[in-house]
C-alpha cells in the first residue's frame, strides 16, 4: 500500500516527466523549423526517454495499490535563440528534475518506504546521465561558437543518436 504523501508527489513527478517530454518535444519542433535535424532527432528520442520516465512512476503507483492521478501539463517554451540557448536550457531542466528525484529519495526514506527508495535509485543513477548528456553538448557549442560547419557538424553527430532500446539492441549485436 503507498502512503498519501508519496502517492501524491509520484503523481507530482509523473506530470513533471511529461513537461520535460513536452519541453523536449517542443525543442525538436523548433530545431526541424532550424534545419537542424540531428538536433531535432535527440531531443525527439530525449522526449521518448521522458515519457517512459513518467511511466515508470505511473507504473510503480498502480503496482503499490495507489491511484495515478494525472494534472495538467504546462506549456513549454516554443523557440529558443540558437542551439546553445536551448541546449542550455536542457541542462538546466534536467539539475531541477535532479532536484525532485532527490527530493522523492528524501521522502521515501522519511516515510521508511523501502520499495520507493530502491524504485528510486535507478532515477538516481539516471539523472547523473542526465545532466551528463547534456552538459556534454553544451560544452561542444561552446566551443564552437558561431562556425556553422562545426555547428553542421555537431548536428550531424547528435542525429546518429537511437532510442535507448535500439542502441542496447545494436550493443548486443556485436
Ligand atoms: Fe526524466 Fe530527463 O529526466
Amino acid at each position: 500500500m503507498l502512503n498519501a504523501k508519496i502517492q501524491d508527489a509520484f503523481n507530482q513527478q509523473i506530470n513533471a516527466e511529461m513537461f520535460s517530454e513536452y519541453l523536449y518535444l517542443s525543442m525538436a519542433a523548433h530545431f526541424e523549423s532550424e534545419s537542424l535535424k540531428g538536433m531535432a532527432n535527440w531531443m525527439k528520442i530525449q522526449a521518448g526517454e521522458e515519457h517512459m520516465h513518467a511511466m515508470k512512476f505511473y507504473g510503480f503507483i498502480l503496482d503499490r495499490g495507489g491511484k495515478v492521478v494525472l494534472k495538467q501539463i504546462d506549456a513549454p517554451k516554443t523557440a529558443w535563440k540558437s542551439p546553445l540557448d536551448a541546449f542550455q536550457d536542457v541542462y538546466q531542466h534536467e539539475v531541477k528534475i535532479t532536484g525532485l528525484v532527490n527530493g522523492l529519495a528524501n521522502l521515501a526514506i522519511e516515510e521508511k518506504d523501502h520499495a520507493a527508495h530502491q524504485f528510486l535509485e535507478w532515477f538516481v543513477n539516471e539523472q547523473v546521465e542526465e545532466e551528463a548528456a547534456a552538459q556534454l553538448v553544451v560544452d561542444q557549442l561552446k566551443l564552437v561558437g558561431d562556425n556553422g560547419v562545426a555547428i553542421y557538424m555537431i548536428d550531424q553527430e547528435l542525429g546518429q543518436r537511437q532510442p535507448a532500446a535500439a542502441a542496447g539492441a545494436a550493443a548486443a549485436a556485436t
